[in-house]
């Protein structure tokens, strides 16, 4: 067992960081600017980032951390705002069981502050598609909040009107009524809902009184989608709606980089599948620690050379070796462990949060990351 060595500890002061230091690591304190109640179980946040920039793209999402009985709880949302919006902002859904949707949903009125990281994803529009490339929005439920949020960059950007397949249990549970509804009365968007249950209300022929099939599903793309080859589907929702708009859109001809998923519930990867060298390696990692001494935070700037063991990650090596590094899903979804690798080869086996220009800035993902050479260096903000 190679000992850990602190090869660097330095005092630094970041006491009050201000909020040009927190955006430098992604990281923001915002203010509340307003609550919107969607539905009767879903609302939206509208946020004031007090004028500091704050860049995205539609379709990603920030990660949220609040304090609940004591906890520190971190969680991962969609913009559901697009950047031409004057505010971002989430829509949660309240979840049975779901500790921060609950919280959110009773005490979101109440919070005047907000611990934010982000933005990520790469639930985006690819940079190189055409104006004319057709595009399909595929959704259920609460999954419509990055797909609303691409809808409007489409509507504004697209030479054709989108298409849009939402399905929901009812009409009243359809979250973005209005807009979607006003967007539809102008012609810049085909939206078709399915209701799943209640009563029939209309004759509208827009809406399926049951649940999407492949058949209707290919029925309307058919029907309204022109030059469907060419399109790109954006699909978001429960997993098995996602799987059959997916089958249903692959098996019209659609090639798989033409079809767009946003799964926050991706399975943990065993590493022992993994092409990886069997071999330990050394990993230089630099970051900071805090202490409270003489009732003021010290920021400590330290730099380390940690054993990192065959196929183990390095989240869990820096965890092994008592690094705090924030996480949460471990399965390369919520972007909450990304570092910078500036040395050696790493090799990154999942990435669903971050973007091919962050990825080219040298952002991993620790939880996917696993370390190839003695060389490498991670930089931890
Ligand atoms: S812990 Fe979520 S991406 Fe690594």
């Amino acid at each position: 067992m190679i000992a850990t060595i602190c090869l660097q500890e330095q005092v630094i002061n970041r006491n009050g960081e201000d909020d040009n230091t927190l955006a430098i690591m992604n990281k923001y304190k915002w203010i509340s600017k307003e609550i919107i109640f969607e539905t009767k179980d879903t609302l939206t946040i509208v946020f004031d980032t007090k004028d500091s920039p704050f860049t995205y793209k539609p379709g990603q999402f920030i990660n949220i951390t609040c304090t609940i009985n004591g906890k520190e709880v971190s969680r991962s949302y969609s913009l559901s705002s697009s950047p031409e919006d004057k505010y971002p902002s989430i829509t949660v859904k309240k979840v049975a069981g779901g500790i921060m949707s609950n919280y959110l949903w009773e005490q979101a009125p109440g919070l005047s502050e907000w611990a934010v990281e982000g933005p990520f994803g790469n639930f985006v529009r690819d940079t190189d598609l055409k104006k004319e490339t057709p595009l399909i929005f595929l959704g259920g439920g609460s999954g419509i909040t990055p797909l609303f949020s691409l809808l409007k960059e489409a509507v504004r950007e697209a030479m054709h009107p989108p298409v849009l397949l939402y399905a929901n249990k009812a009409p009243d549970n359809i979250i973005f009524k209005e807009p979607l509804a006003h967007m539809d009365a102008a012609e810049q968007l085909h939206a078709f809902y399915a209701f799943s249950e209640g009563d029939k209300p209309s004759d509208d022929k827009n809406c399926i009184w049951g649940r999407f099939n492949t058949l209707s599903i290919k029925s309307i793309l058919k029907r309204h989608c022109s030059n469907l080859e060419e399109a790109h589907c954006y699909i978001c929702g429960p997993k098995e709606l996602m799987t059959l708009y997916k089958d249903a859109v692959l098996s019209m001809g659609l090639r798989p980089d033409q079809v767009h998923l946003e799964d926050f519930q991706v399975a943990i990867t065993d590493p022992s599948v993994l092409d990886l060298p069997d071999e330990s390696f050394e990993v230089l990692i630099n970051y900071y620690d805090s202490m409270v001494k003489e009732d003021a935070e010290q920021v400590y700037e330290i730099t380390t050379l940690i054993p990192v063991a065959p196929r183990q990650n390095l989240l869990n090596a820096a965890k092994a070796h008592r690094i705090r590094v924030p996480h949460s899903c471990e399965s390369g979804t919520c972007g909450s462990c990304w570092a910078r690798h500036t040395k050696g080869t790493v090799k990154m086996v999942n990435n669903f949060a971050l973007t091919k220009e962050q990825v080219a800035d040298s952002m991993i993902l620790l939880c996917q990351s696993y370390a190839l050479d003695d060389q490498v260096t991670i930089e931890l903000d």
